[in-house]
């Protein structure tokens, strides 16, 4: 294959129908890196990404919100925006499905399509009708076989029956030509397991798809029968193209996507999409297909998959409000190796952080400063041939801006990073077997010079390959060593004894904070405790009276940090209770609620204080929230 010199990078187009979740972030972080690496190494790169915004599952979104689709779909976009800006990705365009130009496009393609003869001979579009079982949360028609207990094993609803007239994309004359082009590594796909399974795919075929819904109005209108609107992956495939001027400049089209090397990325829940369906799009239409398509590993998150209703979905940018954008990034793509399925474990995140950032690498940048500027004057002291162990790091390192450029082009993003952070690490074995601090007590000042430069240096090359994955965090430890951005490129980091002496040294504060691991909110919530219990009989539970109380004063139990002592109106009587919620409610909070009691609890005496009653609050772990009546029920009212 030759390498062309250009490199256009895709991500999935993501649905508005909710907000960016770290599942999104891992590939748009994971492109973002692809494409500032082939940036350093003098790729002209062009990195795309966007929001898929048509479609059943967004209409019925909007609806249940009671917004009109667009209204919906100009919110979620800025935060999917607002989201990638924070992660600081380097993406050139983002498209919009909803955007005049996609539409354009869009529908210049289908008339092109609608025009096209297939290789047997026959149009490659034609009227039908569908008859099927459709899964809005999929966005596509399932088999009878596909459900479990009567759902969408995905979505765990139940798909809808649809019987209406579609048109459709004749793929059987297609299948044998894209084999063999799969077959050839004409269009390559990785991982080999993600090729053999789509070979699979191709040898057992698969029918023709219906590239137009009769019933959906929230999408594009075909060219040729308005009554009908493009079925959402036909609308959202497309994209790809319709971003680099496929509708409206031809010449940009061109040196993107004929002149370039075009990579799709995204996970293997897309997989048909884009191995399959797309390229057959691509050659009826009498273009190019894409050079590689990546399908990256699907992660669960502690061990469980992600969704809405297990409350699990991580926000990015609350991850990045404890670790930092960059570090977000970083613990991301590092969890489990690129290419292969994963879990995230969020307790790790903060282990992680502390070993590889804070320790390995934010300790380096430090203690390379600070002897600069407690031995050197505050200055890059001058390079030395004579320097213990110089050699033998040197020669680590010689080869490294390639090795790890080489992992970069073949989507071995973890082992990239990971080569990166040895180099870190061998510099901070440099120093210690150096020794500085020794050689400064004994006097000899010169070769202490030659080992900060050399560890400096070497500092020099990981940041450079270090940038695609911590641009923001690089900058900064650049900027320590006064380094320029005009040399952040992997030619500067192939080139030894780069670092410029005399430079001055300024450290305002560490890189990456040490976290205290147990002060970190959890960003997924832990899940309750199963509660097990007897069964009690209806009598035994007539026997407690539960009764609504409102609080009419309350206040602190001196020395006791979790006791307030309340004053309640139970109706026909006042009591006092005390209870066990000051650390989550203040005292003036309470007064005015109208809570729950067990009204004949026998009396206790807590802490020399006498209680009457016990109220009712809802625990798990840590979290308290009591229970309270909604609306005009007046005190002493019995719950039942
Ligand atoms: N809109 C379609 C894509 C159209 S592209 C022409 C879609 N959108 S999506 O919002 O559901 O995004 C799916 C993609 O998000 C996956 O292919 C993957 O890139 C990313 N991921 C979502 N959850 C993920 C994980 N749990 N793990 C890894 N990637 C994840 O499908």
């Amino acid at each position: 294959m030759t390498v062309l010199n250009r490199f256009f990078v895709t991500t999935p187009i993501y649905y508005v129908n909710d907000k960016p979740h770290i599942g999104h972030a891992y590939t748009s972080i994971a492109a973002d890196f692809l494409a500032r690496f082939h940036r350093l190494a003098g790729r002209d790169s062009f990195f795309l990404t966007g929001t898929d915004e048509h479609g059943t599952k967004i209409a019925e979104t909007a609806a249940a919100a009671g917004k009109t689709p667009q209204a919906l779909c100009d919110e979620v976009v800025e935060q999917y925006r607002g989201t990638w800006r924070t992660l600081g990705l380097s993406n050139d365009y983002f498209v919009r499905t909803t955007d005049a130009r996609h539409v354009a496009a869009v529908q210049k393609l289908l008339t092109v399509l609608n025009g096209a003869t297939a290789p047997n001979g026959r149009e490659a579009v034609y009227a039908g009708v569908y008859e099927g079982l459709y899964c809005t949360g999929c966005e596509k028609f399932i088999t009878e076989s596909d459900l479990v207990d009567g759902m969408c094993p995905d979505h765990k609803m139940p798909p809808t029956p649809l019987k209406e007239k579609n048109y459709f994309f004749r793929l059987q004359p297609y299948l044998a030509i894209l084999k063999e082009m799969v077959e050839k590594n004409e269009l390559v796909i990785l991982p080999d397991e993600r090729r053999r399974e789509v070979l699979g795919l191709l040898t057992t075929g698969l029918p023709d798809f219906s590239i137009s819904r009769e019933s959906e109005k929230w999408g594009i209108p075909l060219p040729f029968d308005p009554t009908q609107t493009a079925y959402v992956w036909i609308d959202a495939l497309p994209n790809y193209i319709s971003a680099i001027g496929y509708g409206d400049d031809p010449q940009q089209f061109d040196r993107w996507w004929n002149k370039a090397e075009v990579v799709h990325l995204m996970a293997k829940d897309i997989l048909k999409f884009h191995t399959i369906y797309w390229p057959a799009m691509l050659m009826a239409a009498g273009l190019k297909l894409p050079d590689r398509i990546f399908i990256h590993g699907f992660f669960t998150i502690n061990g469980e998959k992600m969704g809405k209703s297990l409350g699990n979905m991580i926000d990015p940018r609350k991850m990045a409000e404890i670790y930092g954008a960059d570090a977000t990034r970083y613990l991301l793509l590092n969890q489990y190796p690129f290419g292969v399925d994963g879990d995230v474990k969020e307790r790790e995140f903060a282990t992680k952080y502390n070993s590889d950032l804070a320790n390995d690498l934010g300790n380096l940048v430090s203690r390379v400063a600070k002897m600069m500027i407690q031995y050197c004057d505050g200055v890059i002291p001058a390079p030395r041939a004579d320097v213990p162990g110089q050699n033998e790091v040197m020669e680590m390192a010689v080869d490294l801006p390639d090795a790890v450029y080489n992992h970069v082009c073949n989507f071995r993003i973890t082992e990239a990073i990971a080569g990166a952070m040895n180099l870190v690490r061998a510099t901070n074995k440099f120093i210690e077997d150096a020794a500085p601090w020794k050689l400064a007590k004994n006097g000899q000042q010169e070769t202490v010079g030659g080992v900060l430069y050399t560890a400096g240096e070497l500092l020099r090359i990981a940041s450079i390959l270090l940038y695609p994955i911590m641009p923001e965090k690089v900058r900064e430890i650049r900027s320590v060593f006064g380094l320029e951005d005009k040399n952040l490129t992997l030619d500067s980091a192939r080139t030894w004894f780069n670092l410029p002496h005399g430079n001055r040294v300024t450290l305002k504060e560490s890189i990456f904070p040490r976290l205290d691991a147990k002060a970190i909110p959890m960003l997924v919530p832990p899940k309750a405790e199963p509660v097990t219990v007897d069964l009690v009989s209806f009598d035994d539970f007539g026997r407690v009276s539960l009764r609504v109380a409102r609080v009419i004063a309350a206040e602190r139990v001196p020395k006791a940090d979790k006791l307030l002592k309340l004053q309640i109106d139970l109706g026909d009587e006042k009591r006092q209770i005390i209870a066990g919620i000051a650390q989550q409610y203040a005292p003036e909070e309470m007064i005015g609620k109208s809570i729950i009691v067990v009204a004949n609890l026998q009396p206790a005496t807590i802490r020399g204080i006498e209680s009457r009653g016990m109220l009712l609050a809802a625990k798990n772990g840590g979290t308290l929230r009591l229970l309270t009546v909604d609306g005009d029920i007046p005190p002493g009212a019995s719950i039942g």
